[in-house]
């Protein structure tokens, strides 16, 4: 796209939104596919989440806040391990963890992905039984690789030479054994943001199938006496709709399967092929359910196995943001409402709110697209056109960037975004030494904090100068 002289605020049609926002007959009304399953509106208008109204729930603990539904939280695992039966289902915990939701994600009988010490210390102390971890990560200290196989860690996901030289030094020291997964790219360009698609060959993860690199990889780890080889894992990125990304990705994996089958006589039992999938941020996302996805990827699978002659293996995959996402929103407290007049004479209405891009990156960082409603009430006004931003000192705090809001939101009122379960909490800041907002869980009209706010003396506990 050509660049307007004056800037991209100036470019045609860049004043009303973007062509996929309409403007809603009910501004009121929850679009119920961004939502989780128990949120509704209210007789008094004001929104409630697992039979909790979150006007009490910001009075009782303040606002910002996170709040997860567990009933959905615990339904999309469930939907997952179901519907992927034989497979071994890892949730990806850095979209979203502590303990409680490492400890649902055991009792939903699903394993667990980590990718840093210190979500393993999450896993352990929710009692994750250490077999059904599985820890990445394409620069793992080697701190990280001995504590992982101290503690006995079921998969670990090699992604360098590197690292196999340094696990195998771990396996060696501790005399252990270590189970490894072979991290490989597949090539493929997925259709997603740059930053978060991670297998196409210019990007730092796994070891080029096209290169080699993989093969050879796969003979080191078969050769290391510490290392047990069990698969090769793919994971080609994040918030994928179209399933032919993982079709082309299946189909080059399983031609390294075979070679390796062919000429090591080695027949790996496991593969894992990522995660990835897509949810619905606004009405523009059309997210696959759990069931459909299975089938095809099943139906991929088997049928290029079938074609190299070779037995499907033991599949798993690694679904993060498709269990966590649609689980939670974020409710804050309007503190300003400002219409700017837009060169063409219409009006955007920037809605100041008390949290923003360190509670939500993810506009800023991905150009990601967000939904709101108003929380605390039913609106007497016409939708207006809208952006919620944040209290941080930049132009690009952006939460929800366009969204048709009521035309009569105001300084005390309630907004809620839905869709924040994934990667915001996970990926929230202290930017302008703000307080991270807790989590908090709703459930049979009970809530209870599982992530508490921060606290002034957390942030300068680490502020040891005088
Ligand atoms: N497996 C591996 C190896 C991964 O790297 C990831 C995500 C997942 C599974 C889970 O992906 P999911 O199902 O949640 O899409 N911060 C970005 C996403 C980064 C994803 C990192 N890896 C975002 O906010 O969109």
């Amino acid at each position: 796209m050509r660049a307007h002289e004056a800037g991209w605020a100036h470019a045609e049609g860049g004043h009303r939104g973007p062509a996929w926002l309409r403007e809603p007959a009910d501004v009121d009304a929850l679009v119920p596919l961004l939502w989780s399953q128990t949120a509704r509106k209210n007789d008094e208008g004001a929104l409630e989440i697992g039979g909790v109204d979150v006007r009490d729930l910001v009075a009782d603990h303040g606002s910002p806040a996170y709040v997860l539904d567990e009933v959905d939280f615990r339904t999309r695992a469930r939907a997952f391990r179901e519907a992927f039966g034989s497979y071994d289902v890892y949730y990806a915990g850095k979209a979203f963890l502590c303990t409680t939701v490492a400890r649902w994600v055991a009792e939903e009988g699903l394993s667990l992905d980590v990718a840093s010490n210190g979500e393993l210390s999450v896993a352990l102390r929710a009692g994750t039984d250490p077999a059904r971890i599985g820890y990445h990560g394409n620069n793992k200290t080697v701190a990280e690789l001995r504590r992982a196989v101290d503690v006995g860690v079921g998969r670990i996901v090699v992604d360098s030479f590197w690292e196999i030289d340094r696990l195998a030094a771990v396996t060696a020291e501790l005399a252990k054994t270590a189970a490894v997964m072979v991290r490989v790219t597949a090539g493929v360009e997925a259709h997603t943001h740059e930053y978060i698609a991670t297998a196409h060959e210019d990007q730092k993860f796994g070891f080029s199938i096209t290169s080699g690199d993989a093969f050879e990889a796969v003979r080191r780890v078969q050769e290391a006496p510490g290392l047990d080889l069990l698969g090769l894992h793919s994971h080609i990125g994040s918030q994928i709709f179209d399933t032919s990304g993982f079709e082309v990705a299946a189909r080059r994996v399983l031609t390294l399967h075979a070679r390796v089958s062919d000429e090591l006589g080695i027949s790996m039992p496991e593969m894992n092929l990522g995660g990835g999938f897509g949810i619905a941020y606004t009405t523009q996302d059309d997210p696959s359910d759990p069931a459909q996805l299975a089938t095809e990827m099943t139906k991929i699978v088997e049928h290029e196995c079938r074609g190299f002659d070779v037995p499907v293996p033991r599949l798993s995959i690694e679904p993060g943001r498709a269990i966590v996402g649609p689980s939670v929103c974020t409710v804050y407290e309007v503190g300003t409402v400002k219409p700017v007049e837009l060169d063409a004479g219409t009006v955007r209405t920037y809605v100041s709110v008390d949290g923003g891009m360190s509670d939500n990156i993810r506009t800023a960082l991905y150009d990601a697209d967000y939904s709101c409603t108003l929380a605390s009430r039913r609106t007497e006004g016409r939708p207006v056109l809208g952006r919620v931003v944040g209290k941080h000192c930049e132009a690009g705090d952006i939460v929800v960037k366009d969204e048709y809001v009521a035309g009569d939101i105001a300084p005390g009122d309630l907004l809620a975004v839905p869709g924040t379960g994934a990667y915001c909490r996970s990926m929230a800041s202290n930017y302008n030494h703000a307080l991270r907002p807790p989590v908090v869980a709703v459930k049979d009209g009970v809530a209870t904090v599982v992530v508490r706010r921060e606290t002034e003396d957390d942030l300068l506990r680490t502020d040891v100068g005088a």
